[in-house]
């Protein structure tokens, strides 16, 4: 299975179009060590010829500029447009995971896979789906996440080596939801997607608001982890400025500690025994985002990787 990084930063990206911060600043300034990033979302493969994307990033323009194997063939007698991205699985229905679905309009019709509160999400606070139906469509299908069953495996058409497993995690539904108030199983999911040939399994969950047992025993299955690293901090956004939100409100962990002085991700992370433990849907606010930093260090003491955009990662 390939995996490509195509956004490793959280909502905004980094720098944020209208921040100032230590961090973004210092980035556009060239005195914070860094890369900048789009919002996030990967692509996985079994052959690097077509391609499955989690979520859809408002970026996702750009994403596929700069990656060739997101691009139309160049084949001089295939068809003069087409795609290599077959389908696209949703993990929320967050603006910076969805918004990148109208920008795919001009292509076939969407193979979407996403929950069914995703999909009433999509149909009512943030209508893209009736939107897209006057454009290219959309093809629903649906990811069984019913009741105390918090777990299903399904296949993505055109990709039968792959296996897709959902599974439902807590978190929030986005702030435009009609249900934001009153969470329902579904509303936030991570993939559990395991190459049938290789045995390898990648574990994607770019937010993540806590590692409980069963979360813990799904990452111990994986090879390869990529999960949420929105915070390093609870309260990260208050403290510079930016924001008055705590990352426990947002449905993200925060690397160093919980609110309520519970393990953070590193924690969460130093339980399992993965071969690669990466960070993806960085916050601007963040200091991990610079290379040179205390943080940063923590990090590679604990073995764990910092998502870029263009990394690629073989499993
Ligand atoms: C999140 O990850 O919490 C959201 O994407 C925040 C946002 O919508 O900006
Ligand atoms: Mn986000
Ligand atoms: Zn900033």
């Amino acid at each position: 299975m390939k995996v490509l990084v195509l956004g490793s930063g959280a909502g905004g990206g980094f720098p944020q179009w209208n921040c100032n911060c230590a961090l973004c600043g210092g980035l556009r300034r060239g005195t914070v060590n860094g890369r900048a990033r789009t919002q996030s979302s990967i692509a996985v493969s079994s052959d690097g010829r077509d391609w499955v994307l989690l979520n859809a990033s408002p970026d996702i323009a750009q994403q596929i500029r700069s990656h060739p194997a997101l691009q139309a063939c160049s084949a001089p007698d295939g068809p003069r447009r087409h795609t290599p991205i077959r389908a696209i699985v949703l993990m929320d229905a967050q603006i910076d995971h969805v918004t990148g679905l109208l920008s795919l309009r001009e292509g076939p019709p969407l193979q979407l896979y996403a929950t069914p509160c995703v999909f009433e999400d999509l149909t009512t606070g943030l209508p893209l789906l009736p939107v897209l139906q006057h454009y290219c469509g959309v093809q629903w299908h649906l990811l069984p996440v019913a009741g105390q069953q918090r777990q299903a495996s399904f296949r993505v058409e055109g990709f039968a080596s792959l296996r897709f497993t959902a599974v439902a995690i807590p978190g929030k539904a986005p702030p435009y939801s009609p249900h934001r108030h009153d969470p329902t199983v579904g509303d936030n999911i991570a993939l559990h997607v395991e190459d049938l040939a290789t045995g390898q399994r990648l574990f994607y969950a770019p937010g993540l608001g806590e590692v409980g047992d069963s979360e813990l025993a799904w990452m111990r299955e994986a090879d390869c982890l990529m999960v949420d690293g929105t915070f390093w901090t609870e309260d990260e956004m208050l403290a510079a400025g930016l924001g008055t939100k705590r990352a426990a409100e947002m449905g993200h962990l925060p690397q160093s500690g919980s609110a309520h002085g519970d393990e953070g991700m590193i924690a969460a992370l130093d339980r399992t025994d993965a071969r690669r433990k990466v960070l993806i849907h960085i916050n601007n606010s963040n200091p991990i985002l610079d290379e040179h930093s205390a943080q940063r260090r923590e990090l590679a003491r604990h073995g764990i990787e910092v998502a870029y955009d263009g990394m690629e990662i073989e499993l």
